[in-house]
């Protein structure tokens, strides 16, 4: 089967396709056909070395975390899957390998794809559904009536959150790119502000600052929150990972693929709450021109790329 892997840290011009057996599927492993496959930042970071005390050092490295396809064998004491489930989930961070026409996942990442999406929707939904969920709801406490700001509200990571928010009852007010501000009111933000928005302006009335882009400064964050509000960001540094430790107003979140949060992703998607826009589609065949394009690129992207892999195998 096709693969796009590489075999040391580094730029985008390591990636390759290659030829590969396709895995067998361990203890508690599915084995899916993929059917689409979305990039994340992540994808490109980890390529980088970012993570490497996390990633290790055995190569090739497979790419990709996100995908949707059909299952089609599983391994031993796997309980709640069968061949011919149609799922959407990710693999972990050490596992990467998504970008591929077959993965063998743990099944604890991965959940029924509800019938109403198309693979390709559904692909661009895990990690920034998950991500969303677990900072907006499980660490950032939203609740109904509440409000919340998002510092870069139209990314994958923004818009899924503004979505879930939304879904949970609470009024989302957010940045974003001048030019994309009537997107952001579109999805029901309110109010829209700039990348350089000057934070006095917004008065200090927030029960919750999700930071997507790292790019508030604490102070900034602090002073727009009501008492007892909190602030997650998803950027980790070693300075805030030493605030987080010391001020509980402050949470650094590295989100988690749990089947309770995939869960919720699934039913937020089934019931039409929660959606991320495919900006464009390849196959594996062009999959790394498109990835280095991407990672290279300073303008909007307008949502997800999709990579559909055509079965060889
Ligand atoms: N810790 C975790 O568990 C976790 C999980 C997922 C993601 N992440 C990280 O979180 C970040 C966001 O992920 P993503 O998937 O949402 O990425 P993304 O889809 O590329 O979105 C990034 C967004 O940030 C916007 N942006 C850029 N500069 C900005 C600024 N100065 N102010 C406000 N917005 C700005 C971009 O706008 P334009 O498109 O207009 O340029 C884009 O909408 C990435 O660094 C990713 O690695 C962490």
């Amino acid at each position: 089967m096709q693969k796009i892997e590489y075999h040391q840290y580094g730029g985008p011009e390591l990636m390759r396709l290659e030829e590969v057996e396709p895995p067998v599927p361990g203890k508690g492993r599915v084995l899916v056909r993929v059917r689409a496959a979305a990039a994340n930042p992540m994808d490109w970071k980890i390529r980088n070395g970012a993570v490497k005390i996390m990633t290790g050092r055995r190569f090739p490295r497979g790419l990709g975390h996100d995908f949707a396809g059909t299952i089609t064998a599983v391994g031993e004491g796997v309980t709640r899957f069968t061949a011919g489930d149609e799922v959407f989930g990710a693999m972990s961070m050490r596992d990467s390998g998504a970008f591929a026409e077959m993965v063998a996942a743990d099944e604890n990442q991965v959940v029924k794809k509800p019938a109403g999406l198309s693979y390709e929707e559904a692909a661009a939904l895990p990690t920034v559904g998950v991500t969303a969920v677990e900072s907006v709801i499980d660490k950032g406490k939203l609740s109904a009536g509440q409000h919340v700001f998002i510092n870069g509200c139209l990314g994958g990571v923004g818009r899924a959150a503004a979505q879930i928010a939304l879904m949970h009852g609470a009024s989302v007010a957010g940045s974003c790119r001048d030019t994309a501000a009537a997107d952001a009111r579109a999805l029901g933000i309110d109010p829209v502000v700039g990348f350089d928005f000057d934070p006095a302006l917004l008065n200090g009335e927030f029960d919750l600052i999700f930071d997507t882009v790292g790019t508030m400064p604490f102070r900034a964050a602090r002073s727009l929150l009501k008492p007892g509000g909190r602030i997650v960001d998803i950027n980790m540094t070693p300075a805030k990972l030493a605030r987080a430790a010391f001020s509980p107003a402050f949470q650094a979140v590295n989100a988690k693929y749990t089947p309770e949060a995939l869960e919720a992703v699934a039913q937020a998607a089934a019931q039409g709450k929660l959606a991320i826009p495919v900006a464009r589609s390849v196959p594996l065949t062009q999959a790394i021109g498109a990835l280095t394009q991407l990672e290279r690129s300073h303008t909007p992207k307008g949502g997800k790329l999709v990579i559909v892999p055509q079965a060889t195998t």
